[in-house]
């Protein structure tokens, strides 16, 4: 994939302003990327920026809190009545303020800022008349300014009410229609993790064919020679009948990636796949990783090797505090970083 670095193909997936809050602490904070059919995109990042979170949001293992990702153009998530929601809170909290005439002053030059903003220069003058002109300066309010104040944001109030209402009631149907692309969806994306999440009661080739077996329907038949078949790809399929506490970590590993193969997945997701590898064995699993981009198989690879990511991957991203600090391809992005952040995390890690 490294040679076609402008990928011209459609997007996969596609996310825009993803947002995840746990209990209020915000993790992701806005992440928009398009992934294209063959990019292998390599994420780093400081630990605790929310590249997990983010795997699993591709993957809707993880419920996102604001944003849209759709695959091949379909809906898989969409929530983004956050702005819309703000806006009818504080026309709401508003209108309130312009009630009690004891807090209308603060209130009143709220309005007509807002107002001043959304107007073209020639009308300026028109509004500072309609609002008694000085509404921003004067102190106290009369009677008649406050009610006049308080007509305007009760119509921007039922403006904002129907614009909310409106965008609920379509993600509403969004997320109806979404459960059928979900499911198609997941199956579509593997993941494969730092712990590789073995069944240690079932064999090598059990833990493969389960999932195509369960969800694919695969006869045990076909799946096994699936199973077979890639595991001879990777060179291990004298471990078919082995148990994965027999194995060594990047054999497991390597397993784990066959695993995902017999889904016939569509993208691959990896979050941090040798992290938790003595380091003899990382080169082996990488290896997978770049036979697997070599045939073109659309990626996105969370890891701090960074040798790995300027050789393998066409796209590296810089992920700091929930959000893509910096995107480039590789060459570029390692030896002319823009970012102050990145210029530091590279610092360390090179
Ligand atoms: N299920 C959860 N509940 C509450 N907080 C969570 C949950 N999952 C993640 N977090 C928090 O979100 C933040 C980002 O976590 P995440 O695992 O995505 O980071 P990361 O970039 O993958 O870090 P690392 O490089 O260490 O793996 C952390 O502060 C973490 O504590
Ligand atoms: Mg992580």
């Amino acid at each position: 994939m490294k040679e076609n670095k402008t990928n011209t193909n459609p997007a996969l997936l596609e996310v825009q302003q993803l947002c995840k809050e746990f209990e209020g602490q915000k993790v992701l904070k806005g992440v928009t990327i398009d992934i294209r059919k063959g990019d292998v995109v390599a994420v780093i990042g400081p630990s605790g920026c929310g590249k997990s979170t983010f795997l699993r949001c591709l993957n809707l293992l993880e419920t996102p809190s604001y944003g849209q990702i759709t695959y091949e153009g379909a809906y898989l998530f969409k929530k983004i009545c956050k702005e819309e929601k703000e806006a009818f809170l504080a026309a709401k909290s508003t209108v309130k303020e312009l009630k009690n005439p004891k807090n209308a002053e603060k209130a009143a030059k709220k309005v007509a800022k807002e107002i001043k903003k959304s107007l073209p220069e020639a009308d300026e003058e028109k509004l500072s008349k309609t609002l008694q002109s000085p509404m921003e300066e004067k102190l106290p309010l009369t009677e008649q300014e406050r009610l006049d104040a308080l007509t305007i944001a009760q119509a921007d109030l039922e403006k904002a009410q129907k614009a909310y209402e409106k965008i609920k009631a379509e993600e509403k149907r969004i997320q109806k229609n979404s459960l059928k692309a979900i499911n198609r969806h997941r199956q579509k994306i593997g993941m494969v993790f730092q712990q590789f999440n073995l069944f240690p009661h079932l064999t090598v080739l059990e833990n493969i064919t389960l999932a195509p077996r369960k969800l694919k329907k695969l006869s045990k038949k076909k799946a096994n020679a699936l199973a077979m078949e890639l595991l001879k790809k990777i060179g291990l399929e004298e471990k078919a009948n082995a148990y994965p506490a027999t194995l060594s970590g990047g054999q497991k590993q390597r397993i784990a990636i066959v695993r995902a193969l017999a889904m016939e997945p569509e993208v691959l997701l990896f979050d941090e796949p040798t992290s938790a590898l003595d380091p003899e064995m990382v080169g082996e699993v990488l290896n997978v990783i770049t036979e697997l981009a070599k045939e073109g198989m659309t990626m996105v690879v969370v890891t701090h090797e960074m040798g790995f990511a300027k050789e393998v991957a066409n796209r590296v991203i810089f992920m700091d505090d929930g959000v893509i600090k910096e995107e480039n391809e590789p060459k570029a992005f390692f030896e002319n970083p823009k970012d102050a952040r990145l210029k530091e995390f590279l610092s360390k890690v090179l």
